[in-house]
């Protein structure tokens, strides 16, 4: 292996410290930072992301409210429950949990959160504000993406960015945050023609798709930095979408999975949590 390994535990690990300092801040200042997330059904992964958010909102000094409800929930009883919590003054960020059971409108529950306690940035108006260059809450797994590249002080502006996956919750928005960053930016995806080809022109490789192995050591230009957002389960041990093995061969920074992209993906939730109750204390001082 001649990359080397982007600790995203570490990264995340100072990125909390100040968080949980913010947080304290905004407590003594009587507003304790309040997040609800919102479980419909019971999806193993998705109960074990759910825990992990839980954990890391006790651990920076956020109130963390679960919402659990049946995978049998109606369309209208979801959407009730996420209108009280728009209403609740001791919760500043709600989040759905992704996916919902087959049947539910996911683009109607994301678009039922009020865009200001919208901590994902998946709403139409946190997507539109990134895109037009005003963004208030960027999406958590993108916004961990970003601090991961820059953690290694390869300059993003003027370099080959090939993104594939084109996810609402992934793709598309790292694509405009690295547009944002004056990267020359390509979207690939599953219908990409010659998918190899267009990887090896990368200089920053970010791959989410959720495909174990989709790349392969030679679809990796030498050098490149390689961010591997694919988080898959195979024979009970989790894996990205890339083959670390053969990438770190070729690449200069890579990040493994799992300690890359996942802990930063928490604490980004956690900072825009901190960052949707500090909005709600300038409107009231
Ligand atoms: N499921 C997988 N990733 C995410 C995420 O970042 N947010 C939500 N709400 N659900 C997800």
């Amino acid at each position: 292996m001649s990359a080397k390994s982007i600790d995203g535990r570490s990264i995340a690990a100072e990125l909390e410290k100040k968080v949980a300092a913010e947080a304290a801040e905004l407590s003594a200042a009587g507003i304790t930072p309040g997040l609800a997330v919102v479980l419909v059904g019971d999806d193993p992964a998705s109960r074990v992301y759910v825990n992990s958010k839980k954990k890391a909102c006790l651990r920076c000094g956020i109130y963390s409210e679960e919402v659990k409800l049946p995978a049998t929930a109606t369309q209208a009883e979801i959407m009730a429950v996420i209108d009280q919590l728009n209403q609740r003054n001791d919760i500043h960020g709600i989040l759905v949990q992704l996916p919902m059971p087959a049947g539910i409108d996911e683009h109607q529950i994301i678009n039922c959160v009020h865009p200001s306690k919208d901590v994902d940035g998946f709403h139409p108006v946190n997507l539109g504000r990134l895109i037009s260059d005003e963004p208030m809450f960027i999406p958590c797994t993108p916004a961990g993406v970003m601090d991961l590249i820059k953690s290694t002080g390869v300059e993003i502006k003027g370099k080959e960015c090939v993104v594939v996956g084109r996810s609402l919750i992934v793709g598309k928005p790292v694509s405009f945050l690295l547009l944002r960053e004056h990267g020359t930016v390509t979207i690939a995806h599953s219908r990409t023609a010659n998918l190899a080809e267009v990887c090896r022109r990368a200089d920053i490789l970010v791959v989410g798709v959720g495909r174990p192995n989709l790349v392969t050591g030679n679809m990796i230009k030498p050098g490149a930095v390689v961010i591997d957002v694919g988080t898959n389960r195979v024979n009970n041990s989790l894996v990205g979408d890339v083959n670390f093995e053969e990438a770190a061969a070729v690449a200069s920074y890579i990040t493994p999975v799992p300690g890359g992209v996942g802990p930063m993906t928490i604490v980004k939730l956690m900072e825009n949590t901190v960052l949707a109750a500090r909005l709600t204390k300038k409107q009231h001082s």
